[in-house]
């Protein structure tokens, strides 16, 4: 068991099967049958014209901002979004690409600290070109942003011409929280990124989905970058399952994320740090005077991986942990944080 991340998920055995009968071409050529299925399918479910089929969120990130922008633009990100802080400095190193964070309430950046931060028309100033937006904002403990609040965002960007790309690495997450058809969230961004093998199960991949005419630059960018793939066909089959098969499945993760909060808070001496809404429980275990290594130690003798920065953890619900494994575990900790010794 693992609550390290909802990436350690392992493909259900219908992707497996997909995977081995994938029907399979080049698809540099654009000659996979099965991954331009899964570019088509992403692209009508997100409500864009065409999808391009990346081999990580990272690289689907990548080329995004790479299609969207020029040498020395500004972007605009929220201090603590996975495109600032955990792409390796991408932006600097790829795109040449000025960087301008806001710090957001809840991951969500408030128009107005946006339009201060849009740079006027001077000859002092880089261009300011891109927005992007996170949905469900992984730090800010897994919050799903509404549509309203992207919307907010999206009204300023376009009142001063900005494109705006969504890190949607885990948006059927958002959607499936807030109990809406996800196209009420992509619709306030231009191009989309998510991600298939984080709680949509599958082994590998995301989709970058947009116009017709970004998508073509994207997928230079993505030869560019060495991910160009031929018989890809093998990896997209299982993508295809994640969003026909996982996306209603995440509901149990939420559930089994909220019942694990409610156990944790129990125990004297945890903090549950973040509103628990989709599937992450981020924690202080600060009160019961372990240290982390105490921590991953206790979780370990229960049979969980974890991983723990000081007192501060988060925990990730995912396909392969259920209601029954939640009770167990928050037994067993209880157990171990009221004996004398670990
Ligand atoms: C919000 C967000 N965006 C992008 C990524 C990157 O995805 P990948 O690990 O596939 O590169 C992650 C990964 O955890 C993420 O949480």
């Amino acid at each position: 068991m693992d609550f390290r991340s909802d990436t350690v998920t392992w493909p259900t055995p219908e992707m497996r099967e997909a995977a081995a009968e994938a029907a399979v071409g080049d698809d540099v050529y654009g000659e996979d049958p099965t991954v331009n299925e899964l570019e088509r399918l992403a692209a009508e479910m997100l409500g864009k014209e065409a999808g391009l089929f990346v081999t990580s969120g990272t690289q689907g990130n990548a080329v995004s901002v790479l299609a969207h922008t020029q040498r020395g633009d500004e972007i605009i990100l929220e201090a603590r979004s996975h495109i600032y802080l955990n792409e390796v400095g991408g932006l600097a190193v790829l795109g040449n690409l000025m960087v301008r964070p806001i710090v957001g309430e809840l991951g969500w950046m408030r128009p107005e600290d946006i339009k201060r931060a849009i740079r006027a028309d001077n000859i002092h100033y880089p261009r300011t070109h891109l927005l992007c937006v996170e949905n469900t904002h992984n730090t800010a403990g897994g919050i799903p942003l509404t549509p309203e609040q992207l919307k907010a965002d999206w009204e300023i960007a376009k009142e001063h011409d900005l494109c705006v790309h969504l890190d949607g690495a885990r948006i059927f997450n958002a959607a499936i929280a807030l109990e809406i058809d996800v196209k009420k969230l992509t619709q306030y961004a231009d191009t989309v990124m998510i991600c298939l093998s984080k709680g949509l199960s599958a082994p590998v991949g995301s989709v970058v989905v947009g116009r017709g005419e970004f998508v073509k630059k994207a997928r230079k960018y993505r030869k560019m970058l060495g991910g160009g793939m031929r018989q890809a066909g093998i990896i997209a089959a299982p993508g295809i399952i994640a969003l026909t098969k996982m996306v209603n499945r995440l509901t149990e993760d939420h559930e089994t994320a909220r019942l694990l909060a409610e156990g944790l808070k129990k125990i004297n001496g945890i903090r549950v740090l973040n509103l628990v809404k989709t599937n992450m429980v981020n924690i202080d275990f600060a009160g019961i005077d372990w240290t982390s290594s105490d921590w991953i130690e206790a979780c370990r003798k229960l049979g969980w991986k974890t991983r723990a920065s000081g007192t501060i953890t988060r925990l990730c619900t995912h396909y392969g942990i259920d209601i029954e494994d939640i009770k167990a575990f928050i037994e067993g900790l209880n157990k171990l944080v009221y004996s004398e010794s670990l």
